[in-house]
């Protein structure tokens, strides 16, 4: 069976994120094996009974999974049209025809009256999104909540951790000494797009930042700050507040923030991915560079505190990280 993509039926691209689009993109999660053995694990380990949502189903290689493993029916949810097209034409080659139905919209946009009221599964491989939350925060608790046992839902819960560094050189670890940024300043043109984003999956080009990441932790022993994330055993999922309290050393003068999520894929706790793991290919860790250094002449202790702001676009949030004790912004704003 070969594939050609319908220009026709490819409408209202304005309105829907499209940038996972990009079939090389979907080429990239699937060389990695780590993450697609872990998801599998996962999916096999439940038992396989009634209709599954696959939410951010991309290229449908889940989807695929579950309908192998035996539920009946899988609605895809997937913004992206065009590998939404692609996924269709995945799950009938695999002879899947009439098993799926794809909604081709974001999951908070997504009328959930479309869905089944009683759910066997859902599975979603939208990390960034479940840690982050732009938007499917917004609905991901009414879904999970149709969901007969706490046991079919992948993934369980998932937590982000946090190490302030003082100096850059570990995200630069592998990186060409000058890059175009290095370049542009020595032309005198100062570019701070940086300052507004930060390295995370698709953007960390920097060659072993995980070993190089786990020899300073190991070396170094920095405090590692714990926020809780999302946890879908409860009938609450997100805390109030995610925040977490570090000591600053009176001599210390942190530059930047390395993050890393652990995210259980299973119920027992024992299917984990995580993104500092050196063997996963599609997530690294990630860094953001601070406003102004955290100087212990300042501060004998911050709380790290991931905030949400309604500002960004095609997502729903861009965040921000502040000091919940003192207030103070401790990061610009930071967009994907
Ligand atoms: C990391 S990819 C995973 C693709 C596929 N499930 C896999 O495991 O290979 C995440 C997918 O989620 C989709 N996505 C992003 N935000 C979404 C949202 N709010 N609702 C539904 N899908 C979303 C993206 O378009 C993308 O295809």
């Amino acid at each position: 069976m070969s594939f050609a993509l319908n220009l026709a039926n490819i409408e209202d691209t304005v309105q829907k994120p499209q940038e996972y689009g990009r079939f090389m993109q979907h080429c990239y999660l699937l060389f990695d094996v780590r993450r697609l053995s872990l998801f599998s694990e996962a999916i096999e380990k439940t038992k396989a009974s009634g209709v599954a949502v696959d939410v951010g189903s991309g290229n449908g290689i889940l989807s695929l999974m579950a309908l192998k493993h035996g539920y009946e029916h899988v609605f895809m949810i997937e913004p992206s049209d065009k590998i939404a097209q692609y996924a269709t034409h995945l799950l009938e080659k695999n002879g899947m025809a009439g098993r799926f139905t794809i909604i081709d919209q974001p999951l908070e946009y997504v009328n959930l009256s479309r869905l089944p009221k009683q759910l066997g599964l859902v599975v979603s491989e939208t990390i960034s999104s479940l840690i982050f939350g732009f938007g499917s925060w917004d609905a991901f608790p009414t879904l999970v909540s149709r969901v007969s046992s706490k046991e079919s839902i992948i993934p369980t819960r998932g937590k982000l951790n946090f190490i302030l560094v003082e100096d850059d050189s570990i995200p630069r670890t592998g990186l060409p000494p000058a890059n175009g940024f290095d370049f542009l300043r020595s032309k005198s043109i100062e570019v701070d797009l940086l300052d507004y984003t930060f390295f995370s999956s698709g953007n960390m080009y920097a060659v072993n930042f995980e070993k190089a990441l786990q020899n300073y932790i190991e070396e170094s022993k920095p405090q590692i700050a714990t926020m809780q994330g999302f946890d879908f055993t409860k009938s609450n999922p997100y805390p109030a507040k995610v925040a977490s309290t570090v000591a600053i050393p009176s001599k210390a003068a942190y530059k930047g923030i390395i993050g890393w999520f652990s995210v259980e894929l299973s119920h027992d706790g024992k299917t984990i991915l995580s993104s500092v793991d050196p063997t996963l290919f599609a997530w690294k860790p990630f860094y953001i560079p601070l406003k102004r250094p955290i100087k212990g002449s300042e501060f004998s202790e911050i709380s790290l505190e991931l905030m949400l702001k309604r500002v960004d676009a095609p997502y729903t949030y861009a965040f921000q990280f502040a000091d919940h004790i003192s207030g103070k912004e401790l990061t610009n704003i930071l967009y994907w």
